[in-house]
């Protein structure tokens, strides 16, 4: 627990699934005021809504495509209307669909970029505007990716638009840290999420991961919100521009780990 987080509004992208619900989750431990955006299911977001509650934080849930400018515009204006004020903002939504570079669809191409990398620019832009119309020293945390640094075959538009969260989050962290406004990113590895869930319900596709993996097991989506909670918090104040990967030492070149090479 971090006593500082008590009571901060924070806006959480795709939170009705996975990883945004995690995050969302342990910021209701944290009593943080927690705006829980979904995009499909409000059902969903109800559900993370009662979870935050329970846990002893405040919600609201607010239905946003992070890929749209006005949703966008809306989702942080609904925040600070609803709570106030605006101190953390958690770039969370993303999706990955696989396929042969050679036969990527424009439209693809263009659906994983939209919402991976304009999703993470427009709701950065529009925390940060807040933040300096307001002279508040805000935090805003991206959801990068291992794939960030590692290119990852058949995921071509995912893997462009995580490279580009790391340069965008590095150019935003010296924009902004004049003003003391810090911009970091998270680096997951494979975790226990929606999105992996048909990959690793096969066991022979579960045990290919986790041999990449040093500490040897799929992460769990609290890891990554634990992550999340310390850089939000201001035990990381001096902690800007940063990817911080939490990949169990994926990142490592785990084939090395014999002393081969
Ligand atoms: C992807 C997962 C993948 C992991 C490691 C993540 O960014 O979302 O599907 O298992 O990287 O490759």
């Amino acid at each position: 627990m971090y006593k500082d987080l008590k009571g901060k509004v924070v806006v959480i992208t795709g939170a009705s699934k996975g990883l945004g619900r995690a995050m969302a989750v342990r910021f209701g431990q944290e009593q943080a005021k927690v705006v829980i955006n979904y995009r499909s299911s409000e059902e969903e977001g109800l559900e993370v809504l009662k979870e935050v509650q329970e846990a002893g934080g405040e919600g609201i849930i607010v239905r946003a495509d992070v890929a749209k400018e006005d949703d966008v515009k809306n989702l942080v204006r609904t925040a600070v209307d609803h709570f106030g004020t605006l101190d953390i903002m958690i770039n969370n939504a993303g999706m990955e669909n696989p396929s042969p570079s050679h036969e990527l669809s424009l439209e693809d191409w263009n659906r994983v970029i939209n919402i991976n990398l304009t999703g993470t620019f427009l709701g950065s832009r529009e925390a940060i505007k807040y933040f300096v119309e307001n002279d508040i020293k805000g935090n805003v945390i991206n959801m990068s990716s291992v794939h960030e640094m590692i290119p990852w075959p058949l995921f071509v538009h995912y893997a462009a638009s995580k490279g580009g969260i790391k340069l965008m989050t590095e150019t935003l962290a010296l924009e902004y840290a004049p003003k003391g406004i810090r911009v970091n990113n998270i680096g997951p590895g494979a975790i226990n999420t929606p999105i992996n869930a048909e990959k690793f319900a096969d066991p022979d596709k579960r045990a290919d991961v986790e041999s990449m993996i040093p500490l040897g097991y799929i992460g769990h989506p609290e890891e990554i919100a634990a992550v999340a909670a310390w850089l939000a918090s201001s035990e990381a104040s001096y902690v800007t521009g940063i990817t911080l990967f939490a990949d169990g030492g994926m990142t490592k070149y785990p084939e090395f780990q014999a002393g081969r090479g």
